[in-house]
């Protein structure tokens, strides 16, 4: 059995643990989250213990990893704390607030020799790496155009998260990050990035991102929390076409038509979270402290090119003073 902590007790830890929890495999045997009810009342839906500090959690022996899902601020400050006790960790997306800050993150965990891994599921799917699996054997032939949009009104859920600059709020950290590491995961890092958006609060609502290859290849890509659009990727290439069906992060399906028409189903038994978890398990119990799904290059590369974004969109975040 693998015990894992949960910090942080709202949509995705619940979502998450209501895949995990179907594998008896796994287990979530303690939670800590800023308030305490919530913390409780989540703990005890899956029968795990509740601490009222995050020290207690961090302090528990039987414990194999963490899982941070708490919003993007707080992100930094909970990873760093883990990683000082050696306590690998799966830590949400958007990383950190700052290319900076991820990259010293990262150097926390390198100094102290432990696991930590972005949560970016996309990359530990079936989908994702049979797409990438395409474009390693020239399936469509040399890339010319990718369109991603990751697009989802989230206005009227009244989340406070997504809107707050102090909780690292806006479209490019909470969507816009799916389509980014999709383009850099394939391509690798664009030779010019462009970027504009529709600001409000300080935080992006509608971000239009061009990231472009000296190759010839142009992304367009887009993220958007108040305005309804597609959530779908296709690339074309010289010989063909890829297309992955809303939702593109999580899609289970993909198409090629070119020379080989293929629709290709995951037929993974359980959700991708459940997934995730699985493969990050894995790496931990096998000691790695880098995981290959989502290694470190992507989460900085993919962090730096969002820190060019905000710097011409005009986003900036306090990660000392934030929420
Ligand atoms: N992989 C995915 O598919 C996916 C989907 C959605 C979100 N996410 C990511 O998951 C993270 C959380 O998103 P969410 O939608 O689950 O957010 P959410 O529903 O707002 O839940 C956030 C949780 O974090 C706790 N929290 C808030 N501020 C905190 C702080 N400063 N310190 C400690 N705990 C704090 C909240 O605490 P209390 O309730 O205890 O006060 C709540 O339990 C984000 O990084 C987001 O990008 C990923």
């Amino acid at each position: 059995m693998f015990n894992w902590g949960f910090i942080g007790s709202g949509t995705i830890c619940k979502n998450v643990s209501k895949q995990l929890l179907k594998n008896k495999k796994h287990k979530i045997s303690c939670v800590w989250s800023r308030t305490y009810e919530h913390a409780n009342a989540f703990a005890k839906s899956i029968s795990a213990k509740t601490y009222k500090t995050i020290n207690e959690l961090l302090n528990d022996k039987t414990l194999d990893a963490i899982y941070i899902g708490t919003p993007h601020s707080s992100h930094f400050k909970y990873a760093k704390m883990a990683l000082e006790r050696g306590i690998p960790v799966l830590l949400e997306k958007a990383f950190t607030l700052s290319y900076e800050n991820t990259l010293k993150l990262l150097e926390i965990a390198k100094k102290n020799n432990t696991y930590i891994c972005e949560a970016m599921w996309t990359w530990f799917s079936p989908v994702a790496l049979t797409v990438k699996e395409w474009f390693s054997a020239n399936k469509i032939g040399k890339p010319l155009t990718m369109r991603s949009n990751f697009c989802v009104p989230t206005f009227f859920r009244k989340k406070e998260r997504i809107f707050n600059k102090l909780y690292g709020g806006g479209s490019l950290l909470d969507l816009g990050i799916y389509p980014i590491a999709y383009a850099y995961n394939l391509f690798g890092y664009p030779d010019d990035i462009k970027a504009s958006a529709k600001m409000k609060n300080g935080v992006d609502l509608d971000c239009k991102i061009t990231l472009t290859y000296n190759s010839g290849l142009i992304c367009e890509l887009r993220s958007s929390i108040n305005r309804l659009g597609s959530c779908s990727t296709t690339i074309i290439g010289e010989n063909g076409k890829i297309k992955v069906p809303a939702p593109m992060h999580c899609s289970r399906k993909a198409f090629l038509k070119g020379k080989e028409n293929i629709k290709y189903h995951d037929s993974y038994p359980f959700g991708l979270y459940e997934n995730e978890f699985n493969l990050v398990e894995e790496e931990i119990k096998q000691e790695k402290k880098e995981s290959s799904y989502v290694p470190f290059s992507s989460t900085l590369n993919v962090m730096k090119i969002i820190e060019e974004i905000k710097k011409q969109i005009g986003l900036s975040y306090d990660e000392a003073n934030s929420l």
